[in-house]
């Protein structure tokens, strides 16, 4: 069911970026500038791979910085035929699925992956082949979202599930949830492939500070929003947009902030 639901989703490519965009960490950064930073400085021949890539804003970022060689993979098609026209031909896409990836065994010294990785599930089932892919000590550097209390984006999870339960759709739910806590992380490290104590998570958050009406066209791309009928979706945004505006700062904007987590982990060497 959630493998269907984001193929379909995903039919309408370029929708996560748009979502993420007005959202920045306290440097001023977005989430992909973020976990692009954690590469340093461009080293020839590091073989970095964007797992989950989409529609190419990470790989586009890294290979405007010189990264190369790059790869980026992912299930859906659209996403990756947006991705082909926005990088050089010299970054190579593969189709394919997280959980059995067309590539060779101890090919890569990063893989990189930006809010896919809570999406995949069972979580063993794509760490294993994260851990094959990657050379001995290789890398995986992956951004995750995380829960935190915000008054903006609270309001807008509680209408949410307010809206769904009222419309008697179940609660979605996608991926495997233990990437999302850091006990379920701790355990999934544990791992004979990856050196547990090289794992490291750093939590963080952007932030965004808009007008009601253009704080919501972004969220509207959330999957609890998309998988609703449009009549539910613009009665989620009036209610919402009504909440929000008692929130309000003197100058009309909302702030809003939503957690994000970093996670780094070496394979055993
Ligand atoms: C939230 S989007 C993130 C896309 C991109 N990393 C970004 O942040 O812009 C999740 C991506 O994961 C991909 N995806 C989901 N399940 C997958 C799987 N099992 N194997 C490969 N890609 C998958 C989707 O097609 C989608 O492009």
């Amino acid at each position: 069911m959630s493998d269907e639901f984001l193929e379909r989703y995903h039919r309408r490519p370029g929708r996560t970026s748009f979502g993420l965009q007005p959202w920045r960490d306290d440097s001023g950064r977005s989430s992909y500038e973020v976990l692009a930073s954690r590469l340093g400085g461009a080293e020839p021949s590091r073989r970095i791979l964007d797992l989950a890539c989409g529609e190419g804003h990470l790989l586009a970022l890294l290979d405007e910085r010189g990264f190369t060689p790059l790869w980026g993979l992912d299930r859906s098609e659209d996403e990756l035929a947006v991705a082909r026209r926005r990088v050089g031909p010299a970054v190579e896409l593969v189709h394919a699925d997280a959980r059995s990836m067309p590539l060779p065994t101890g090919g890569f010294d990063v893989v990189l992956c930006h809010m896919a990785l809570m999406l995949i599930a069972p979580a063993e089932a794509v760490l294993d082949e994260i851990a094959r892919i990657l050379r001995f000590g290789g890398e995986l550097v992956a951004l995750t979202n995380r829960k935190i209390d915000d008054p903006a984006y609270d309001a807008l999870l509680h209408r949410i599930r307010g809206i769904t339960a009222e419309a008697g759709l179940p609660r979605l739910r996608l991926g495997d949830p233990r990437f999302l806590a850091r006990s379920g992380l701790a355990q999934l490290f544990c791992h004979p492939r990856y050196d547990e104590r090289s794992l490291t998570i750093e939590d963080f958050e952007v932030h965004a500070r808009l007008p009601p009406a253009r704080l919501w066209p972004p969220l509207q791309t959330m999957y609890d929003i998309v998988r609703l009928p449009q009549a539910l979706q613009a009665e989620l945004e009036a209610r919402v947009l009504e909440e929000w505006s008692l929130l309000t700062d003197p100058d009309g904007m909302v702030h809003c902030s939503q957690g994000m987590r970093l996670i780094s982990v070496r394979t055993a060497r």
